[in-house]
Order: structure tokens, then C-alpha cells, then sequence
């Protein structure tokens, strides 16, 4: 029996890493998918290799910081699919600078995005999928929102990343306590990822490369923060998103799922 079946699953920055992982196992589960990003064209293309597969997907450009652009894809979901199941809040933007160097802009550039973008998913989605006397859901709802290790513990140079993770986190426990206080039947976790080889990361070490170190130390120090000895996979990260997703976790909300390979333990 497939994990999620047939549910309707919303991944936002599904062009990309945890994004594009988790909107193919989520299909690869039953479910069918609404695959959004400011990437249209990346969007598209895990849509149709979902297509292929002979589940239901359709490609959305959205920029998960803009109310409006929030507003036409619940409506698409809705008129689509009929419902929205499950949403996974997984845009995001990962810029390290030194605090000295930290422009108001650009912290607002990165709460736009990673906190602005999660709080109108949430809102929205719950709006959509709450369950109400007169229309009492089919489906148990869930949302999933991508936090991170950042959103636990600090790490130098990520002032503003750190804070929208730790935003997330805890945006994701009011919310999920009101909803179940309401009787929503709409749970809401976070995950939070240790350091994962997608394109986020890529470039990063591509930028933090100097004459000192090499992208490769770069990465076999990015590495050896993890007790188990390496990075995350996109995959590791989408299985968590599956659980969460699926009614395997009924009784988890308002949780946080670190998928870290130890990095948080010590
Ligand atoms: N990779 C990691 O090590 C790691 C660790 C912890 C948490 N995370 C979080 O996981 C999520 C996914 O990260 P990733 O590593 O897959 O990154 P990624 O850069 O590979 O993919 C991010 C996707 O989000 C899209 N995006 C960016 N801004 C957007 C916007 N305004 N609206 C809609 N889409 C937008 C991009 O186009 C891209 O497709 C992020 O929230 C990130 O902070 C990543």
C-alpha cells in the first residue's frame, strides 16, 4: 500500500534539492503533486518525471514571499485537485555574511523568503485545509515545514539565516498547537536537516572556497561535523518528508524531526 496515497501534496522550491527529492518520493508514495518554485522551468521538469510515473502533477511559478502568488496556487491546487493534503513549506535561500557586513536589506531579503514565505504557507494552507462542521476533511491534513539545524543551534556567519530557521521552528509549534486546539485535524512539524549535498550547499562551499582552502577541504570539513561521517542526501531529508506526510505520524505534531547524522547530538 503506498504511503500517501492519493493525497494532494504542494512542495514549494520543488525545482531543486530537498525541494525536487521530496515531491518524487512524495509521488513515488501515491501522492499526486503540485510542484511550485520561482523556476519555472525546474518546476516543470520534476512534474513531468512525475507524469511519467503516471501520477497527477502539475508545474507552478511562485515566489513563496508574495501573498498573491500564495493565493493563485491554493486556488490552482483547489480547482485542480479539488483539495490540498499536505503542504511542505521547503522554499528557502542560504546566504552566510558576517554580522558587521549584514545590511537591514539583507536580512529582510532572507526573512522574506525563509520566514515571510513559511508564515503565508502555513496561514493559507491551513485556511485551505482546516476541517470545518460543514465540510469535514477526507484526509487528515499535514504540513511540513524544512527549518534546519540552524534552527537549533548557532553557527557563525548565519545571523540572519539562523534566526528565520529558529522562526520556523517555532512558528511551527504555535501553529500547530492552534489547530489542534480548534480541531483542525491539520498537524504541523518541522524538520531540521544537518548540512545536505543539494545545489544550497554546492554553492556555498563554492563561494567559502580561498587560496587557504580548496572547495574540496571545504567540504571534508563541512563533513566531519557530522558524527556519522558524511553529508545528508536530498533523499535522507525527503524521507523524513514522507513520514511526516503520511498518516504514519498521526500523533506527531508541533515536532521537530532532526535528520542531522549526529551533528546536533553533542
Ligand atoms: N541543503 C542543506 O544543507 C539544508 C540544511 C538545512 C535546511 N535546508 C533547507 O531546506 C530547504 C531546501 O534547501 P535546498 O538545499 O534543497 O536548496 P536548493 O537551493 O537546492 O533549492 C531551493 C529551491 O527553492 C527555490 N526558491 C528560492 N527562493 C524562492 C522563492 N522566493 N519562492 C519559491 N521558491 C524559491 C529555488 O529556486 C530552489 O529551487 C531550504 O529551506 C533550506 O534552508 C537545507
Amino acid at each position: 500500500m503506498a504511503r500517501v496515497a492519493d493525497k494532494i501534496a504542494l512542495v514549494t522550491g520543488a525545482a531543486s534539492g530537498i525541494g525536487r527529492a521530496a515531491a518524487l518520493a512524495l509521488a513515488h508514495e501515491g501522492a499526486h503533486v503540485i510542484a511550485t518554485d520561482i523556476d519555472l522551468d525546474g518546476a516543470e521538469s520534476v512534474a513531468d518525471e512525475i507524469r511519467r510515473t503516471n501520477r497527477r502533477a502539475i508545474a507552478l511559478k511562485h515566489d513563496v514571499s508574495r501573498e498573491g502568488e500564495w493565493r493563485t496556487a491554493i486556488d490552482a491546487t483547489v480547482s485542480e485537485f479539488g483539495r490540498l493534503d499536505v503542504l511542505v513549506n521547503n522554499a528557502g535561500i542560504g546566504p552566510s555574511k558576517p554580522l558587521l557586513e549584514t545590511s537591514l536589506e539583507d536580512w529582510h531579503g532572507v526573512m522574506r523568503i525563509n520566514l515571510d514565505g513559511v508564515f503565508l504557507g502555513v496561514r493559507m494552507g491551513v485556511e485551505a485545509m482546516r476541517s470545518l462542521p460543514s465540510r469535514p476533511r477526507q484526509r487528515p491534513g499535514s504540513i511540513v515545514n524544512l527549518s534546519s539545524i540552524l534552527g537549533l543551534v548557532g553557527m557563525a556567519e548565519t545571523a540572519a539565516y539562523s534566526a528565520s530557521k529558529g522562526g520556523v521552528r517555532l512558528l511551527t509549534k504555535s501553529t500547530a498547537l492552534e489547530c489542534a486546539e480548534k480541531g483542525y485535524d491539520v498537524r504541523i512539524n518541522s524538520i531540521h536537516p544537518g548540512f545536505t549535498w543539494t545545489p544550497m550547499v554546492q554553492s556555498a562551499v563554492k563561494r567559502m572556497a580561498s587560496a587557504e582552502a580548496d572547495e574540496e577541504a571545504i567540504r571534508t570539513a563541512l563533513t566531519a561535523l557530522h558524527p556519522l561521517g558524511r553529508m545528508g542526501t536530498a533523499d535522507d531529508i525527503a524521507a523524513a518528508v514522507v513520514y511526516l506526510a503520511s498518516d504514519e505520524s498521526s500523533f506527531m505534531t508541533g515536532a521537530e524531526l532532526v535528520i542531522d547524522g549526529g551533528y546536533s547530538a553533542r
